[in-house]
């Protein structure tokens, strides 16, 4: 089964390109990337010495993606993650949209004309701001919890997390914009040209080998920031750091996605699953300062701007139940080791990473 992954030289495309050739020699893997992610360049000699064949190009371009060879597969990793895209201006708002949607709409007529299977990876960032924002939660000393004996709370979460049925009502930010939109396009591609359809939403991804960008995941730019001196600020929500997100290893995703290729392909399974590090593998800012403070041995100076933005949350959970009981999957990287292991990267590569952070 030859399995094409987009944005195959980025943080998420290199690692699942490594580990499904780690884990098994049944995938031929060949990858797309424009290289429009600075530092995703150091990945290409690291692609092609293991055995992947790579091609620049880009989504946004059919003819890159007509000059792609026919696969059975295709695992798409290719966007510009960050919940600020688009924001600067209004052609950084079309480009967003153009790397973002239009890239997927040619992956989709890719995936009809040669019958592909599409595995899209989708981000919690569907879900609604203003629903996220409206859970009923209470403070602790260190970070937001949620009520669960709220009389007046939104639908869709339970004490475990936010549920696949979790409103998507806007605004989601132009990044959620877009990969909703992709959803949406891509189940109806799917059911016309009948290929098969898995889409993964996913909370926060962090790991080794992040290029330590603050739209590309919180948890490695926090402690890459620590490592090179760089000034850190809580924003919104008071200014104290409470804010919550789940952290999910890319290895975790990678054991899904060996799943997901291995397994016949089932209409009947649920087309979207939320996946992600759940309660146990979550952190406020302020337990991740905490974190490094007694990792590094001094305590940081953390600015307080209480004055929040638009597409701030101040929790996000994974209620990854569906993906458990559809995939007999869960993740298995405990809290402790995910930041051990972008730790030990950045203690190791501080060269490379600052050749971009
Ligand atoms: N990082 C996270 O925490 C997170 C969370 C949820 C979902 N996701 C999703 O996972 C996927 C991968 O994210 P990542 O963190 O690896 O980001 P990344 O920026 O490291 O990787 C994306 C890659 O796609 C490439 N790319 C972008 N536009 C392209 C285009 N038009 N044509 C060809 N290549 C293009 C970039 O050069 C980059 O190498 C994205 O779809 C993102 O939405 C990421």
């Amino acid at each position: 089964m030859r399995i094409l992954i987009t944005g195959i030289a980025g943080f998420l495309g290199s690692h699942l390109a490594f580990y499904l050739k780690k884990h098994s020699s049944k995938f031929p893997i060949v990858g797309i990337d424009n290289l429009s992610r600075k530092g995703s360049e150091t990945n290409v000699d690291r692609l092609k010495k293991a055995g992947i064949k790579f091609h620049f190009g880009d989504l946004r371009n059919p003819a890159d993606v007509n000059k792609l060879p026919a696969c059975d597969r295709v695992l798409d990793c290719a966007a510009n993650p960050s919940v600020l895209a688009g924001t600067k201006d209004l052609s950084s708002w079309k480009e967003t949209i153009d790397h973002n949607l239009i890239g997927t709409i040619h992956l989709l007529q890719y995936c009809a004309r040669h019958r592909a299977g599409l595995i899209l990876m989708s981000s919690s960032r569907v879900y609604s701001i203003r629903g996220l924002n409206d859970l009923p939660l209470f403070e602790t000393k260190k970070r937001f919890f949620l009520n669960l004996h709220a009389k007046k709370a939104p639908l869709g979460y339970s004490m475990r997390g936010i549920r696949e049925s979790f409103s998507t009502e806007g605004p989601i930010s132009l990044y959620g914009a877009t990969k909703l939109a992709s959803e949406i396009l891509a189940v109806e591609c799917a059911a016309h040209y009948d290929f098969p359809l898995y889409i993964n939403r996913s909370g926060v991804i962090a790991g080794p080998g992040q290029f330590g960008k603050i739209d590309q995941g919180i948890l490695s730019y926090w402690i890459y920031s620590y490592l090179f001196g760089r000034p850190l600020s809580y924003i919104g929500y008071g200014g104290k750091g409470l804010q919550v997100r789940d952290f999910i290893h890319p290895d975790d995703i990678g054991s899904l996605i060996m799943k997901q290729l291995a397994r016949a392909y089932s209409a009947k399974r649920p087309r979207i699953i939320n996946i992600g590090g759940g309660l146990k593998r979550s952190s406020s800012l302020l337990e991740l300062s905490d974190w490094c403070n007694h990792r590094m041995g001094f305590r940081k100076q953390i600015k307080n701007s209480g004055r929040g933005r638009l597409y701030d949350i101040p929790y996000y959970i994974t209620d990854f139940s569906l993906a458990r009981s559809e995939w007999n999957w869960e993740p298995q990287v405990s809290m402790e080791q995910i930041l051990d292991s972008v730790w030990g990267y950045a203690e190791k590569n501080k060269e490379r990473i600052l050749a971009f952070f």
